[in-house]
């Protein structure tokens, strides 16, 4: 399954579509299946690195937040040394989920509701009461999922990543995050994305699958129709796209003349982020990592989307801003032109991802054809598709 993560970056969906010049949209099945769902979500969130969340979340010893996908429920805390681990939300005991709370702070220590068995936040074992003389504690630390960080931003790989007692079924070992990132942290170093704080955090509930998320965010197609505030900022047929990889698709978006940043009026009320050049202060970087990552890197400001599917037709998203210590430090400090801005927006492809979802629900659905400036879209489609395929 790793082999899925090679590095070959996808040819163009032009070049690909010499002998096949109309590409089209996905069958329903891929939409409005539950058990096509639970396969796929097998496939891409519990084979690939998620973004979790932030570093600066955690800020102290200690501090946790938890996440959650499907069945599986995940605790992402950070240790005395400043380590941050993904644990599986299991009690070695008797299984019982350990912490319900989506964030919070353990004093120390992870103690199970139940019969108190107590864990470090590494999840080693430090106490079981109650069992016999000669019980091993080293066998039984909580189930750890991969954990890494790129420039700020924590991903999880949802498998078991240490020895389990008894084993647990065999798994190949775990891909590294750089791996599957590529050659994203030299592209977007620049913009010293660990050193940025949150500004602001609102979560969506859409009824659509993450899929028509990805895909929406992959084309402005749609802007003069959907988006007139948008509109005024960027050109709809603006972008430079670069050549999609497994891993990621995107490019960047220039301003209309006099404009600087996104938000409501296009004014600039913040510094430019230290460090970018001439060309980075002059647009929007937009990338859709997959699966579940959409980075929209501005001048002055970052703005993060993580999908977390909750059914094939369903996915909760969470939208974040950051923004730069030394601005946010500023008694003038202002961010609700850019919140005001991105939450209009994002409501607007919220309603259309579900106008597609319900329509593509209907039975008389069949798949469409894309036009030549869809290409990123059709090529997270081949993916999608190559994977059905391979693993059927
Ligand atoms: S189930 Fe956790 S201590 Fe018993
Ligand atoms: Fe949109």
């Amino acid at each position: 399954m790793i082999d899925f993560l090679e590095r070959e970056p996808f040819r163009r969906a032009r070049d690909l579509g010499r002998t096949n010049p109309m590409h089209t949209t996905l069958p329903r099945r891929f939409y409005a299946d539950p058990d096509f769902y639970r396969s796929e979500l097998e496939r891409f969130y519990f084979n690939r690195w998620i973004c979790a969340g932030r570093a600066d979340q955690l800020p102290n010893s200690g501090d946790y937040f938890t996440r959650s996908l499907a069945d599986e429920s995940i605790i992402v805390t950070r240790d005395s040394a400043g380590a941050i681990h993904a644990l599986f939300n299991v009690c070695r005991h008797r299984g019982t989920r350990l912490c319900e709370q989506a964030e919070g702070r353990f004093v120390e220590r992870i103690q199970c509701p139940y019969h108190a068995w107590t864990y470090d936040l590494s999840g080693r074992l430090l106490a079981a009461p109650h069992m016999a003389a000669g019980f091993c504690k080293d066998e039984y630390p909580l189930h750890r999922a991969g954990c890494d960080v790129w420039d700020g931003h924590v991903f999880v790989l949802l498998r078991p990543a240490n020895p389990a007692h008894p084993p647990l079924p065999a798994h190949p070992p775990l891909p590294a995050l750089r791996d599957q990132l590529g050659d994203l942290p030299e592209r977007f170093a620049a913009y010293r994305m660990a050193d940025l704080r949150l500004g602001r955090r609102i979560v969506y509930e859409v009824k659509a699958n993450w899929k028509l998320i990805v895909l929406n965010y992959n084309e402005c197609l749609h802007c003069p129709t959907l988006h007139p505030a948008l509109n005024k900022l960027h050109h709809y047929l603006g972008a430079d796209n670069v050549t999609p990889t497994a891993c990621y698709c995107g490019g960047a978006m220039g301003f209309r003349d006099g404009v600087e940043t996104m938000s409501m009026d296009g004014k600039r009320r913040r510094e430019y982020l230290p460090g970018l050049s001439e060309s980075q202060r002059q647009q929007v970087a937009y990338y859709s990592i997959y699966p579940n990552f959409l980075l929209s890197l501005h001048p002055d400001y970052i703005m993060t989307h993580t999908l977390w599917p909750r059914a094939h037709d369903r996915t909760e998203i969470v939208c974040e801003w950051h923004f730069h210590p030394d601005q946010m430090a500023k008694p003038d400090f202002h961010i609700d032109d850019a919140i005001e801005f991105w939450d209009l927006t994002n409501r607007q492809d919220w309603w259309i991802a579900e106008q597609s979802q319900a329509g593509i629900n209907s039975r008389v659905y069949q798949p469409g054809p894309y036009s030549e400036r869809e290409e990123l879209l059709w090529s997270f489609d081949e993916i999608v598709r190559r994977e059905a395929e391979r693993l059927a």
